[in-house]
């Protein structure tokens, strides 16, 4: 298992180091750079991100705060469950950010991590288009409108109860 991940970790560096020796480590390249990465390898590891902020001279805490604005970017493809919480501006006054802090507190990560052991990322993600029915979240690809703070916690523990002991997030 260690084995695997560390193949994985190589093989994602290498790709990475390969995008930059044709992108110049301008400020202006990085966005350009984060898509080939989804492009390429489908997620971001972390190391990948350092390397990012590295050649760029950025923070990591920049990088990562750009993969999680944008919904097209994946932090990891490859977890079981994918939760993302509007934070456009009509979920927002309609209580998206304390929505996102129960998601938080329940799977003990942030906005823009996962959970290894219950394979289930968390994101924020900007005005899904729409905001009539807000707060909105979607989980694995379902929408769910007017979500409240009750609701929340059925739905981790739906997540949860429906995890195999062999789904696990790879990094
Ligand atoms: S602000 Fe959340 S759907 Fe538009």
């Amino acid at each position: 298992m260690i084995e695997k991940v560390t193949i994985k970790k190589n093989h994602a560096r290498q790709v990475a180091e390969s995008l930059l020796k044709g992108i110049s480590p301008e400020r202006k390249n990085l966005i350009f750079f984060l898509h080939q990465v989804q492009n390429h390898l489908g997620y971001f590891p972390e190391e990948v991100v350092l390397l990012a902020a590295q050649y760029f001279s950025v923070s990591p805490a920049e990088i990562f705060g750009i993969l999680t604005f944008y919904s097209a970017f994946k932090l990891n493809q490859s977890c079981a469950h994918h939760i993302k919480v509007c934070q456009g501006t009509a979920c927002h006054v309609r209580g998206s950010e304390a929505i996102m802090k129960e998601f938080s507190r329940l799977l003990g990560i942030e906005a823009g991590d996962y959970d290894r052991q219950k394979s289930i990322s968390l994101e924020t993600v900007n005005c899904l288009g729409c905001c009539a029915i807000g707060p909105v979240v979607v989980v694995d690809g379902q929408y769910h409108a007017r979500v409240n703070l009750k609701e929340i916690e059925k739905i981790v523990a739906g997540l949860t109860a429906g995890e195999k002991s062999d789904e696990t997030c790879e990094i």
